[in-house]
Order: C-alpha cells, then sequence, then structure tokens
C-alpha cells in the first residue's frame, strides 16, 4: 500500500483541474467547470468538475471519482499504473515497493507474448510452410515491403503451432491465454487462437503489439477474427495504424472500415489512414482521432451497411466539432477495390473531391425528393430546415442557406425565419430535458442496474444519502456507527462502499477521495463522486443522518413479500407480531 503522505503529495502537485483540462475542454460554472463528457458521446455537457472536492461527475453517464479514477480511465489503466502517470507528471518519485503490482508485470508479460507471437506470425509467412499465405497477400496486391512494413503474418493451419513456438520462448501456458493467443478447450486442452489466416497484428502509438486480426483465405469461419480483449487491448480504445498515421504530415485522418482498405492505402502513399478494429466507430476513438487531426475523411465502404456507419461517425465527430469530410469510392466497393483498379493518382483526386460532411448530409436528404415537384420542394426545404436548425455555427449555416435558396430558386428569408424558430423551440426543450435528467438521476433511475436498489429504492437513497453525511463530515462516525452497521444497509453495493469509509474512519485514515480510490473501483468511485455531488448542496446535519438510519432500519425490518411468502406459518407470526410491537410509543 502507499503511504498516506505520498497519496495526498500526489493530489496537492495534480490539481484536478488541471489534469482533466489537458484532456477536455472544460469552462467555468460558477464555483465548478463543465464540458462535454469523454466517456460517452453527448452534445449537452453533463460533466463536471468539483475543485472543492477535487472531483468529477458525469450526470449523463454516472463516471465519476478522483483525479486518479480520471486518469485510470481515461488512458485505460489499473489504480497503480495511473499513480506512477501522475507522479511523474508532477515529478514526484514513486516509493520503491510497498505496492502490489503484479498486474502491471502480467501486461507487460502479454505484451511479450504478443511480440514473440508477431514475429512468429511473420517468420510463418515467409517460410515455406506459409506459402498459401504470401501467394494470397500478394494476391491482393500487397508488395513485399508492405508485408514486412506492417509486420503481417500467417497462422498455421495446426492447432498449436503458436504454443508450442511460445513454450519454447519460456513462456507458460496461463500466460497465453492471458493474452488469448492460446484457448482452453472444454477438455481442457489448449489450442492456438488464430489457425489458417493471413495476420494483421495491431500496434499501438507506443509501439507494442497489443492484439491480431486474422483474416481466412477459404473454408468456414468468421471472415475476420480478432483478439478478445485483454489487460492490454481494448478493441474500443485503439485505432489499426495509428502508429504510422500518427507521424503522417496531413492535415487530416482518413478512417476508413477495413484492414485490408488501410494496409493498401498506405501503399499507395496514404500514410495516414487508420481504421476501426471491427467495431463500429466509438466516442474514444473520434476522441483519438481529433488528438491527431484538425480533420478527417471517412472513406467508408460504399454500401448501404458503409453508408449508415458514415452518418454515425459524422454525428460522433459533429458532436467532438472535429471536422468532417466524407469520400464517396465510386465504381468499387471499398477503398482497397478502387485504388486496384483505379490507382493511387484517381484516389487522391477522390480524396480532393471529397465533400464536406454538411453537403453529404444535404445530398441524402435531396435524393428523399423530387425537387421538380412543389410538394417535393416544400417537403426537402421543411426537412433541410430541421437539419440547418442543427447547426451550431451561424455563418456556416447561412452559406448553406443562400446556396440551397439560389439553387431551389426560393427567397432565403422565410427558409431562415423558419430555421430560427426551430433553434428556440430546440433550446426550450433541451433546457426541459436537463431539469428533467437532474431528477431522473436523483430517482436513480440512471444507475446501472441494481435490481436491489430497484426493489428498495427508498431505502437505497437513504443509504447514498447517509454515505454523503458521512463524507461531508466524517466526525459524526462514531455516533452514525452506535445506530447503525454495514450490514444493516439492504444494497449489496452501498454496503460495499459504505463499509470501506468506516473501516477507514476507524482506523484514522482519511477519506477524501483520492485515499478512497486506492480501495474502491471506478463504478464504486463514480457513485461515491455521485453521492457527494448530491451532497454538496445539503446541510448534511445529525438530525439528517438520524432520519435517514431510520429508514434503513425501517426498511430493514420489512420483509419483502417474496420473503413473506418463503416463510412457515409459525415465522410469519412471529415478525407479525414483531411489527406490531414496534408500532407501539
Ligand atoms: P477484405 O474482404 O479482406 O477486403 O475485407 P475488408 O477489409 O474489405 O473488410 P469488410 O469490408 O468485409 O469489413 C471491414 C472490417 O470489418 C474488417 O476489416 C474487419 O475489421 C471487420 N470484419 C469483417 N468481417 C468480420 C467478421 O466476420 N468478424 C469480425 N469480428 N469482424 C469482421
Ligand atoms: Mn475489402
Amino acid at each position: 500500500m502507499l503511504s498516506e503522505q505520498f497519496i495526498s503529495e500526489l493530489k496537492g502537485r495534480n490539481d484536478i483541474e488541471d489534469v482533466i483540462g489537458s484532456y477536455v475542454n472544460v469552462k467555468r460554472r460558477g464555483r465548478n467547470l463543465v464540458g462535454l463528457c469523454p466517456f460517452h458521446s453527448e452534445k449537452t455537457p453533463s460533466f463536471t468538475v468539483y475543485p472543492d472536492s477535487q472531483s468529477f461527475y458525469c450526470f449523463g453517464c454516472g463516471a465519476g471519482g478522483d483525479v486518479v479514477t480520471f486518469v485510470r480511465r481515461m488512458e485505460n489503466l489499473d489504480y497503480i499504473e495511473a499513480v506512477k502517470l501522475l507522479a511523474q507528471r508532477a515529478g514526484l518519485a514513486m516509493p520503491e515497493d510497498g505496492y502490489d503490482d503484479s498486474f502491471a508485470k502480467l501486461k507487460t508479460r502479454i505484451l511479450e507474448i504478443n511480440r514473440e507471437t508477431a514475429r512468429f506470425y511473420h517468420q510463418s509467412l515467409v517460410s515455406p510452410a506459409g506459402k498459401k499465405g504470401l501467394d494470397y497477400l500478394r494476391e491482393r496486391g500487397l508488395s513485399d515491403s508492405t508485408i514486412r512494413h506492417f509486420g503481417l503474418g500467417y497462422a498455421p493451419e495446426s492447432w498449436d503451432a503458436a504454443i508450442k513456438h511460445l513454450l519454447g520462448k519460456g513462456f507458460r501456458v496461463d500466460e497465453l491465454v492471458a493474452a488469448t493467443i492460446a484457448v482452453k478447450s472444454s477438455r481442457g486442452s489448449y489450442y492456438d487462437q488464430f489457425r489458417g489466416r493471413v495476420i494483421f497484428p495491431i500496434i499501438d502509438i507506443r509501439g507494442n503489439v497489443i492484439a491480431f486480426g486474422g483474416r481466412i483465405m477459404d473454408g468456414k469461419g468468421p471472415k475476420y477474427l480478432n483478439s478478445p480483449d485483454t489487460p492490454v487491448f481494448k478493441k474500443s480504445r485503439n485505432l489499426f495504424a495509428l502508429n504510422f498515421a500518427k507521424s503522417a504530415k496531413e492535415p487530416a485522418l482518413i478512417l476508413a472500415e477495413g484492414y485490408m482498405d488501410v494496409v493498401a492505402l498506405h501503399q499507395a502513399g496514404f500514410t495516414n489512414a487508420v481504421a476501426t478494429l471491427g467495431t463500429s466507430l466509438t466516442a474514444e476513438q473520434a476522441r483519438m482521432i481529433s488528438q491527431y487531426a484538425g480533420e478527417v475523411v471517412i472513406a467508408y465502404d460504399a454500401d448501404g451497411a458503409g453508408q449508415k456507419a458514415t452518418n454515425r461517425a459524422i454525428n460522433m465527430f459533429g458532436e467532438i466539432g472535429l471536422k468532417v469530410r466524407v469520400l464517396k469510392v465510386k465504381d468499387a466497393k471499398d477503398p482497397d477495390e478502387f485504388i486496384k483498379k483505379f490507382g493511387a493518382t484517381r484516389f487522391r483526386l477522390l480524396l480532393e473531391g471529397a465533400g464536406s460532411a454538411m453537403e453529404f448530409e444535404i445530398g441524402k436528404l435531396r435524393q428523399k425528393y423530387d425537387l421538380e415537384t412543389s410538394d417535393g420542394k416544400v417537403g426537402f426545404l421543411k426537412e433541410f430546415a430541421q437539419f440547418m436548425a442543427g447547426i451550431r455555427n451561424p455563418i456556416e449555416r447561412d452559406v448553406y442557406v443562400a446556396k440551397i435558396a439560389a439553387e431551389l430558386d426560393v427567397s432565403k428569408e422565410p427558409l431562415s425565419v423558419q430555421i430560427q424558430y426551430i433553434i428556440r423551440q430546440q433550446a426550450k426543450n433541451a433546457e426541459k430535458k436537463q431539469s428533467r435528467d437532474l431528477t431522473v438521476f436523483a430517482a436513480g433511475a440512471k444507475e446501472r442496474r441494481d435490481p436491489q436498489r430497484t426493489a428498495h429504492l427508498k431505502e437505497a437513497l437513504a443509504e447514498e444519502r447517509l454515505i454523503g453525511i458521512l463524507l461531508k463530515n466524517p466526525d459524526y462516525h462514531r455516533t452514525i456507527l452506535e445506530r447503525i452497521q454495514p450490514e444493516d444497509f439492504l444494497t449489496d453495493f452501498n454496503r460495499e462502499i459504505f463499509r470501506v469509509i468506516c473501516q477507514r474512519l476507524q482506523e484514522g485514515r482519511p477519506v477524501e477521495l483520492i485515499a478512497l480510490s486506492e480501495q474502491l473501483d471506478e463504478v464504486q468511485m463514480g457513485k461515491v463522486a455521485g453521492i457527494l455531488a448530491d451532497a454538496a448542496s445539503t446541510r448534511a446535519t445529525q438530525k439528517e443522518a438520524a432520519d435517514y438510519i431510520d429508514t434503513i432500519l425501517a426498511g430493514k425490518a420489512k420483509k419483502s413479500p417474496e420473503e413473506l411468502r418463503q416463510m412457515d406459518r409459525e415465522q410469519l407470526g412471529e415478525y407479525v407480531a414483531g411489527l406490531a410491537a414496534k408500532k407501539k410509543p
């Protein structure tokens, strides 16, 4: 365990405002700061930083905690790694030992395994046994130097070629399972995750091999197989080829759908291309892209699925304010095929001609209506006004309104008036929604599904408020504990938080957020931050605490209908007698 002295020093030197400010755009609002939540995608800011309690909380998704929790979530680190990063940031030396680094060690091991596995697959590809894979990649137009550059490989058609190789290098089979290179069968034997596939290693921006994608060449099975998430890999937080694209000297990144598109693009000189890893774009990936480029060009497949994904991506980038252009591949199904058919120069023309996201959207709208007819025009203009109302920048709005008005030969003014009207309505609705959201939050409807909480909502709220009072006034803990123990709590979730806090107080240890984050996980920290945010506006008196304790104890004494049904006659009799006795003063 780290010493309290170290933790408090760490906190003192990592002001939450500064740390969060280096990742998220937050604006001051009263004592606090607000911004768009980096952990879920949203249009109106519900992410709040509380400098007073050095905490953050998002009313939209429930993420919350102290500066360590924030860094953990943001950088996908475990507790000790986050502490290390913050120590480094503040120029503090980490205490020598005294903390559990087994998880960090496992991660290092997995990275070593991945590196060796990538080497093994690549060697297999260029060995006689890998001829099938090499022929396949060459057939798809990849040069030997591209294959080497990406470290492409071949997983032999064998049950355990990779496992054997890695065991021979001194890795243990349980480590191979953790790396998901080996899979344990129901019979207890182990087999290779990737068999008979060409392999695309996935490399992070630090140059670590963190996972693999494997494409089947023939036979049955999914076309692509990706490594499952591991301690070193989260699909939703990585992008294929970002390790190369991050240093491309282009103002934009190109976002394609598939591995093959990206490899083909790089080979053709477009080294600023990246792809998601077999999933649709996540908010985290969108944010990463915005970190490396001032603009993104979406170059998805030409089919319906690709167009749908384009819409989604436009919205995600729109929410974080990144400029978007949309590239349309013509006469080919995807960028890879396009380049193969028409060459790099033609692709560059497509790239240069890629329209803004706005043009893409307006183009789609136009296709829905027959603009030769008056009805068609009216329908289109109505929907166009609705769409324009969603554009924040008034100059941009004006440009497109003028353009469309001219093209459709209608006057611009009524169109602008209509748009202004919709904007005012939307603002009103948004305000209503926000206050509704806060109420809903208070009622706990946004909580992760916790059946106990739903079944005992009144008591669960009392538990949470009691925790809030305790955190605001740690001195109360003796009086509180005289009346109520963690065992008396009705929800396991709050009980555990209460238990940790009480235990620390009894040992005379601090219960500030930063101290708690050592013992509570991210979900628990989120809850505590939410409780604190709620408690900020209450007086948190002893009297209130006593009332909440009454509520919890009364709830505990009451049995649920389910429990009553399970009692036999005698137990039921006792229970009812007990209730009657309690009613008497
Ligand atoms: P090629 O046929 O090799 O050109 O593939 P592609 O890159 O054109 O892929 P496609 O457009 O079919 O799919 C785009 C991306 O979705 C792929 O690169 C994969 O990341 C992912 N993907 C495709 N098929 C599967 C699948 O069967 N399973 C999973 N998990 N991901 C897939
Ligand atoms: Mn393809």
